[in-house]
């Protein structure tokens, strides 16, 4: 019994071990199964990646070609007489700046090309759908495009982008002697595009006012920055911009609504975001629907942040001052892989300066501060922003970290006649030159904008799959 019971208890036993045993052969066996299957899906996945990563390197490596520059300028002749030289001393040696600004300088000629050189639909061959930075850009009628300090808006309902900017086809002026040159409010005009390299008018979209000197868009008051953004909850696409009176004293932002993007947007009022003087601005609609706006504050010394109302049509409660002492203007938001960047310039006026970027893990703030993002050229292109102001911030749909950067070289000598310089941004590797160290802060990936003096967009950049 007792053996029967030891053979039944070890013969249980050894039935019990042999099922145990193929048990944990099986299990090891499903679990290697599994580890072999997740191993090959990662490492497809890897490969996918790695694949995806190949073609973006491809299609990206000419944006990120680093081009130098070199030129030469032969300082202007003195034409003071030769007393007044005696008297004064030689004149100092004019900065490249001045040069640049100064209509009657050889140099300003090589900044401000002629009609000779335009970009065209006209012209065929090699220099089709090239983009020639500071080139006179003409559009489908050949005439000069008039859009400065303006924004685009990829609309979903029609498959096309807009281009809203100031109409500066006008008389530059002085309304002081020491004010800075203007041009009388024409409007925004509205140019649409599939390529984003032809570009069709789409005529005033929201025009200056002639009679009533009481109304914000009075030809003598100042329309800057105008950016669109449309409101998917109502159906409408609202325009924000830079709204002041000549003497830039009333410092407020408008804000106009349309049915369409192709306007005619009907202007609704003006104010001052948070009771705050507000001068360069934009907005930004975010991943989530959430609209900002950002501006220019505390007389340009600081930027403020906050949110719209859910319909786009007001500020919300609250904002956060940011920058703060930092003198930044013309900023352009954009956003990659959850994290927000800023591109900012200082505050010179009509006359470049350096673009420094900026990034943060919340719209709202801490952004730390990382540098400037110019890559190539020359050191004087790229300490003047490749003598341009930054306006707004592309995102590329097909190639993920890849942008356009749009800016302007203003004319003040002939505003009507500033250029738009468009370059490559893109994000990535290691910033080389944070200037906020603070421990706490993760390093931020390095945003890169590549001078080109010709450039074309790479297959794939509006290829959604990828
Ligand atoms: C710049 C600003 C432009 C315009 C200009 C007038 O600083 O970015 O939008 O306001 O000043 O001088």
């Amino acid at each position: 019994m007792r053996i029967r019971n030891k053979h039944r208890k070890s013969s249980a036993f050894h039935c019990n071990a042999g099922s145990r045993w193929s048990y944990l052969a099986i299990w090891s066996l499903t679990g290697f199964i599994l580890i072999v299957y997740f191993y090959a899906h990662i490492h497809q996945n890897d490969k996918q990646d790695i694949l995806v990563h190949l073609n973006h390197l491809v299609d990206t490596r000419e944006m990120e070609k680093v081009e130098r520059e070199e030129f030469h300028f032969s300082p202007p002749k003195d034409r003071r007489s030769p007393r007044a030289v005696k008297r004064k001393g030689p004149r100092k040696p004019s900065t490249i700046i001045r040069e640049f600004l100064d209509a009657s300088s050889q140099v300003h000629s090589f900044f401000f090309p002629s009609k000779k050189t335009a970009i065209s639909l006209i012209k065929e061959g090699n220099d089709s759908m090239h983009f020639y930075p500071g080139r006179l850009w003409l559009d489908t009628d050949g005439n000069p495009i008039q859009a400065h300090g303006g924004g685009l808006l990829y609309d979903d309902n029609t498959e096309t982008y807009y281009w809203y900017g100031e109409n500066k086809d006008g008389r530059t002026y002085h309304a002081h002697q020491k004010s800075a040159a203007r041009v009388d409010i024409i409007g925004v005009n509205c140019y649409s595009s599939k390529d984003l390299w032809t570009w069709t008018n789409e005529g005033i979209v929201l025009p200056g006012e002639e009679t009533n000197v009481s109304h914000d868009l009075h030809k003598f008051n100042v329309l800057e920055r105008p950016k669109v953004i449309y409101n998917g909850k109502t159906d409408k696409y609202v325009m924000w911009m830079h709204i002041d009176d000549v003497n830039y004293t009333k410092a407020s932002v408008g804000v106009a609504v349309s049915d369409s993007a192709r306007g005619p947007f009907t202007y609704l009022y003006s104010m001052r975001p948070h009771s705050c003087d507000s001068r360069d601005m934009t907005i930004f609609k975010d991943d989530n629907g959430e609209a900002y706006i950002i501006y220019s504050s505390n007389d340009n010394s600081e930027l403020h942040v906050g949110p719209l109302t859910d319909d786009y049509l007001n500020v919300a409660g609250f904002m956060r001052r940011i920058l703060v002492g930092r003198h930044r203007e013309a900023p352009t938001l954009f956003k990659h892989q959850g994290i927000y960047y800023m591109i900012t310039s200082g505050c010179s006026g009509w006359a470049p300066n350096k673009a420094l970027a900026h990034a943060a893990e919340s719209i709202m703030g801490p952004w730390e501060t990382m540098g400037s993002p110019c890559v190539g050229g020359n050191r004087v292109l790229r300490s003047t922003t490749f003598f341009a102001q930054g306006t707004f911030v592309l995102p590329l749909r097909g190639l993920p970290g890849t942008f356009i950067f749009m800016a302007d070289r203003w004319n003040p000598s002939e505003l009507k006649d500033s250029r738009y310089v468009w370059l490559p941004l893109t994000i990535g590797g290691l910033a080389d030159e944070p200037l906020d160290y603070n421990f706490g802060f993760p390093h931020w990936p390095k945003v890169s904008i590549y001078w080109h003096r010709r450039w074309r967009l790479p297959e794939g950049w509006r290829n959604e799959e990828r």
